[in-house]
């Protein structure tokens, strides 16, 4: 959601707040705005939309000062406005916030009654109101910001600066992460350690509860209770924190494009010679189920995964989108696996579900992108999945490396379970060592996909098809397309498409359908020619043989390599993706910022 950064420096601070807000962008873009302390005197600058319009802003109306505090905002209350646009300012206190306060009405009630009237309606405001409300009745900055957070409900990473305090910052965090980051006589926060890297590597992530001030001298962190508290540094590899495009046009080309290398480093972490690197406690022999839970991309990568885990190892596998899981209150078997799959290891709902299964179960386990983020964190085992750092708002890359985790472990459980015979769990391994090697022959119909995309631009609506894990991956599909180019697009089980669906199919549909030639082939080319009855315009993604059995009487067709079963979702993925972003290219959209989006989604 939206990104927070403060810098209390020997420097000017305006441009370095902006661009440490460049690289928090993906968490949300919709306006921006920094405050500064400059020899005492507070002041804000703010800017609808982009962070391009606050640059601007700043060109002709500069701010001084060696201190500041600056946030990208995703909308939660309040309309995208320069009103509502953070920082939030009232009298000598400004802030920033990421998340929701959850009883900002009844806080307005309170406020009200003291005869303090908001101007926004935005819950963050209620912050600084409340805040100012203390610091008027006699308290200190400090004890303000204290009592402050004790009356606040909800999810937050707050930073507040002061008016007559140019070497002060108060961050505090309750949901959503904050990071503080060490300088020589410089101190930084910010949501991640990648908006603090061209800062510093020296980092100190703050615990559930934690507040902290911040000063030129370091910082004096306290727990919940107030207690003072000592939480290590991480020396943060800045490699891992790079986002540049390389040339591509887009972060997502880009992503895209270096899945084969991601994949490939991926696979050389996980695969020895002979057998996966998994730790040892991860033992699937006598689990009686797995529970996968995530959000949106992850989601599908869960949902592709529950094939595996039931083919490949006969462990019952249920999954679940983390927002309707965490609120029915499943029971859990003391004898089973949690799995939560997130690539930014942030998103609130899934660490609500992961909350929610501790201690009900054997296990915890957090596949994540981000070996710090308080996923990873509160598991009780954290895989990473190597993807590398991921800016494109559309998830890419991090679904094909979430999938090979999972495929991973899917044959780990196999072989746990005696579910796979050693041929059998060689030849699998055979066919994940393969895959950089064919998703590289994939990303040569790109050329292909752009020409097809520009047709698909003119669609109102369009449907993916796809059977077994391909179902997952016609919904992934789908989502990609909506998300980036704006078109309406369903994912179907191919076998459900006569169940209702079929009845939107005319001419002006495009009918994507993903069918390796596997087992299940003839079964999805009869649905095919379901839609081709009733003059459906037909892409089918096949292989070469499928090619051969059924690109007749299709509006056009991509070949793909041929891939052993069951891991074609991780090639697929590959054109499902491409012919998102060309579309979206071919329609003029915002491709790595789509509207309404953000990045990291931490408010429920
Ligand atoms: C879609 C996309 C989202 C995320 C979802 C979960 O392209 O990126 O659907 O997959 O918001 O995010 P994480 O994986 O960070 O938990």
């Amino acid at each position: 959601m939206c990104g927070i950064i403060g810098i209390l420096g020997h420097h000017e601070v305006a441009p370095l707040l902006v661009e440490a807000l460049k690289r928090l962008e993906y968490r949300g873009y919709d306006s921006a705005g920094i405050a500064t302390v400059s020899k005492g005197v507070l002041d804000r600058r703010r800017a609808v939309g982009k962070l391009v319009h606050l640059s601007d802003l700043l060109v002709h109306e500069p701010l001084a000062g060696r201190l500041g505090i600056g946030h990208t905002r995703w909308a939660t209350h309040g309309a995208a406005t320069t009103g509502n646009a953070h920082p939030h300012r009232s009298g000598p206190v400004a802030v920033v916030h990421n998340g929701i306060i959850e009883n900002f009405r009844d806080l307005r009630e309170e406020l009200a009654e003291a005869g303090i009237t908001p101007e926004t309606q935005t819950d963050t405001e209620t912050v600084a109101l409340l805040t100012r409300m203390h610091m008027e009745r006699g308290m200190g900055p400090h004890a303000a910001a204290i009592a402050t957070l004790h009356k606040l409900e909800g999810a937050f990473a707050l930073l507040w600066i002061f008016e007559g305090e140019d070497n002060l910052m108060i961050a505090a965090r309750k949901g959503s992460p904050l990071a503080i980051g060490h300088g020589e006589g410089e101190m930084f926060v910010g949501s991640d350690a990648i908006a603090l890297s061209p800062f510093t590597d020296r980092i100190t992530y703050l615990e559930e509860g934690d507040y902290a001030f911040v000063t030129r001298a370091g910082v004096e962190i306290f727990d919940q209770a107030g207690v003072v508290v000592h939480r290590g540094e991480t020396k943060v590899d800045r490699s891992a924190t790079q986002v540049e495009k390389a040339g591509y046009k887009h972060f997502m080309a880009k992503e895209i494009a270096e899945q084969p290398v991601v994949l490939g480093d991926a696979l050389r972490h996980y695969l020895t010679l002979d057998g996966v690197n998994l730790p040892p406690e991860l033992d699937f022999s006598s689990i009686e189920r797995l529970t996968l839970v995530a959000c949106g991309t992850a989601f599908y990568a869960c949902s592709v995964a529950k094939y595996w885990f039931e083919t490949l190892a006969g462990i019952p596998c249920e999954i679940d989108v983390a927002s309707e899981f965490r609120y029915r209150e499943p029971p859990m078997p003391i004898q089973s696996y949690a799995l939560f799959v997130s690539q930014s290891g942030e998103t609130a709902d899934t660490l609500a579900a992961l909350r929610y299964c501790a201690g009900k179960v054997a296990k915890t386990v957090a596949v994540v992108n981000v070996p710090s983020s308080s996923i990873a964190r509160e598991a009780d085992l954290a895989l990473p999945i190597l993807a590398g750092v991921e800016v494109g708002v559309a998830s890419t890359k991090a679904f094909t490396c979430q999938l090979l985790a999972l495929a991973v472990m899917a044959l780990k459980a196999g072989r746990d379970r005696g579910h796979l015979t050693k041929v059998q769990f060689d030849g699998h391994l055979d066919t994940l060592r393969a895959m950089p090697g064919l998703m590289n022959a994939a990303l040569t119909t790109a050329d292909d996909i752009a020409k097809l995309a520009e047709q698909l631009a003119e669609a109102q609506d369009i449907l993916f098809l796809g059977r077994g894990p391909m179902y997952p991956l016609a919904l992934e599909g789908a989502l990609k397309l909506k998300e980036i180019s704006y078109i309406h697009a369903e994912g179907y089980a191919s076998g459900e498409l006569k169940h209702g669906p079929i009845a939107l199919i005319d001419r002006t549909v495009p009918v994507i359908v993903m069918a390796p030639h596997d087992k299940l082939f003839d079964k999805t080319v009869s649905n095919m020619q379901e839609v081709m009855a009733r003059h459906g315009k037909v892409l089918l993604v096949t292989d070469g043989k499928g090619v051969a059995s059924a690109a007749e009487g299709t509006w056009a067709h991509l070949r793909m390599p041929e891939v052993a079963e069951p891991f074609a979702p991780l090639l697929y993925a590959l054109p499902a993706q491409l012919l998102a972003y060309y579309t979206a290219i071919a329609k003029g959209t915002d491709v790595d910022q789509p509207r309404n989006l953000a990045k990291s989604v931490t408010v429920e």
